[in-house]
């Protein structure tokens, strides 16, 4: 089966004040199969956001390819273009900043198919029962709901056009922790009901284990290691995500506090890095982590980008 979305070794770097340019995004590959969950974690400013922009069309990557059911799209046809932005819906951590306070839920929810002057498959009232909202709902505002109120709201709206793909930046990290459990439910069900392939964006690792199908570990740019949920988070191979897990207490229980810990910030992406991005704050680094990128390497259904991973 051909995945919904395959992106091929995608680049994608700025121009920044004082002449100096800066890797966002470093050769990234990575594909996403219709029902299937793939979690991309790593610290702020590692290129998350930008990768999720490339996929969506909405940035031009400098190199690469994006596939749509095996189809590559053509960047030089706009209307291409246009049609496969409406696959891939967004949903961000706050809803109250996602709606618009002077629509009514029913505005909100039916407001991109008025703009792409297309009639939806399905009624809003349908869209709300598909988030568990009531019909009755439909004529409130935003300020008259609950924050996962709001939340179903913006993926209802997100269904509205139908996508392949949702991305999902930290879609349950301004909910409170019992509102979670039920927003990441409903996704899964909606997952379920309509085969839609989900780019999970979350910093909590927690939630992304109890919820990933494949975790990809991002680091300045590149995807160091990228396998199964339970494999990447039960047998960390490479020293940053050992690191990361190491540092959520709920997968260390009554652990020493001497492990690897999360140490040092992660180095600037404008600086050029002859080797490993993480040899600077690699307590395993040798003179040829700082001297030779890393290779993608498969060992046995994990994929890493360490010189000392086995
Ligand atoms: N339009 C832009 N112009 C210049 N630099 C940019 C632009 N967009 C992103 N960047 C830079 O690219 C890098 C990656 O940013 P990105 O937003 O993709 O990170 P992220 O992993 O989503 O971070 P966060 O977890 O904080 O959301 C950062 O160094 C950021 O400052
Ligand atoms: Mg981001």
């Amino acid at each position: 089966m051909s995945p919904v979305i395959a992106l091929e070794s995608l680049s994608k770097g700025y121009d920044i004040a004082g002449g100096s340019r800066l890797t966002a995004v470093d050769d990234v590959s990575l594909q996403i199969a219709a029902g299937e969950t793939y979690a991309l974690v790593g610290e702020s400013g590692c290129g998350k956001s930008t990768l999720a922009r490339m996929a969506a069309m909405l940035v031009t990557p400098d190199e690469g390819q994006v596939s749509w059911s095996g189809q590559p799209v053509s960047r030089e046809r706009r209307s291409a273009v246009r049609a496969q932005r409406d696959h891939t819906q967004f949903v961000f951590q706050d809803p109250a900043a996602a709606l618009s306070p002077r629509l009514t839920v029913e505005e909100a929810v039916s407001e991109p198919l008025r703009i792409r002057r297309r009639a939806g498959a399905r009624s809003v009232a349908d869209l709300l029962d598909d988030v568990g909202l009531d019909r009755s709902m439909g004529r409130r505002y935003p300020r008259e709901l609950s924050g996962g109120q709001r939340q179903r709201v913006v993926i209802a709206r997100a269904l509205a056009l139908e996508p392949k793909l949702l991305v999902l930046d930290e879609p349950v990290a301004s909910l409170d922790v019992s509102v979670q459990a039920q927003v990441l439910n409903l996704l899964a069900d909606l997952q379920a009901a309509h085969g839609l392939a989900y780019l999970l964006i979350a910093h909590d690792l927690a939630v992304v284990s109890s919820v990933a199908d494949r975790i990809g570990v991002m680091y300045l740019g590149r995807i160091v290691e990228e396998g199964t949920a339970a494999e990447v988070v039960t047998r960390p191979r490479h020293p940053y995500t050992q690191m990361l897990i190491a540092s959520v207490p709920a997968f260390a229980p009554g652990e020493r506090v001497d492990g690897p810990r999360v140490v040092g910030d992660p180095a600037s992406p404008t600086e050029r890095h002859a080797g490993c991005a993480f040899a600077s704050r690699c307590t395993v680094a040798t003179q040829t982590c700082h001297e030779v990128v890393p290779p993608r390497r498969d060992l046995g259904g994990v994929a890493v980008r360490c010189h000392h991973a086995s």
